[in-house]
């Protein structure tokens, strides 16, 4: 499935909720228009409200998606995973099912528990932009949930505890790592050794306080992973309940951006793996974080 012919110019922008929790669609954007600052605070305004935007029915190439994702920030070269770039493109991860040089695609199994982008890193990031390019017949959607929300609706008390947290990221919780190939796994964990950042994120745009634990989490500092496990257990819980979530059921020509201080994702596997699906991102950096445990 290509994705549809819809040329359109920058005009009125809009959005319109898409989800109880989280979730706006933007009308009258075409990535493929020069962005001007107007536009960009606009979609910005519209972010901070929804956490995670859709623009539908993009024609967008690999250069239109970096073009558009430099307006909001400096962008990830993705030094972190560097088996996952697309060729001759850094700073766009491939997130595909298709083989890739008759293996299988290392990217076939990407995000499929919640969590929020490169938190195993020292520069999380603060946006991602998911390109879909093509898309398998039935499912292949993305779920998203709203941290922020996640975090008002604590009691005091619990608020109180997870304020004095820092959460400690493990890359080997990435669901599905070990089925990786082996020496790209170990390389990948040797540039991201576990790292704390603090379990509530204040977005330094809009001061929004959100909670930032995630399935990928090992433990809090300072408690062992027994102590640890069913604060985890329920802070996932609490935050991926239905009435916190929004599932995008993509179209190709899709682009989704997400906040990732704001909100979690998880990559569904309600599909046949041997359809393609083949999506591109680009990572908008964010600020420095946290610190590399033993
Ligand atoms: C990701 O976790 O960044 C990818 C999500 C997806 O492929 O739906």
């Amino acid at each position: 499935m290509a994705a549809r012919e819809h040329p359109r110019r920058n005009a009125a922008i809009e959005a319109r909720p898409l989800g109880y929790a989280l979730g706006g669609e933007i009308l009258g954007v075409d990535m493929r228009d020069p962005l001007d600052a107007d536009t960009v605070a606009a979609i910005r305004r519209a972010w901070h409200a929804h956490h995670v935007i859709v623009l539908r029915d993009q024609n967008a190439s690999p250069d239109d998606i970096l073009r558009f994702a430099r307006g909001f920030g400096d962008l990830d070269d993705h030094a972190q995973t560097p088996f996952y770039r697309k060729d001759g493109y850094p700073e766009l991860l491939e997130i595909t099912t298709k083989p890739k040089d008759g293996k299988p695609s290392e990217t076939r199994n990407v995000g499929r528990n919640w969590h929020s982008d490169y938190a195993y890193t020292p520069r999380p990031a603060a946006a991602s932009m998911l390109y879909c390019v093509e898309k398998p017949p039935i499912g292949g959607d993305t779920m998203f949930c709203n941290m922020a929300r996640a975090y008002e609706t604590l009691s005091d008390t619990m608020r109180g505890i997870v304020d004095g947290l820092h959460s400690v990221y493990d890359i080997s919780l990435v669901a599905g790592f070990y089925e990786r190939d082996p020496a790209e796994v170990a390389e990948t964990k040797r540039l991201n050794p576990p790292i704390a950042h603090p379990a509530v994120k204040v977005h330094p745009e809009s001061g929004t306080r959100a909670l930032y634990v995630s399935e990928r989490v090992a433990y809090f500092h300072g408690m062992t992973a027994a102590e640890s496990r069913p604060l985890i257990d329920f802070l996932c819980e609490h935050a991926t309940g239905p009435e916190n979530v929004y599932r995008h059921v993509w179209r190709p020509g899709d682009l989704v951006c997400w906040d990732n201080r704001t909100t979690m994702h998880v990559a569904l596997t309600d599909f046949d793996q041997n359809q393609p699906r083949h999506m591109l991102r680009a990572t908008v950096v964010g600020e420095p974080s946290g610190f590399v445990v033993d």
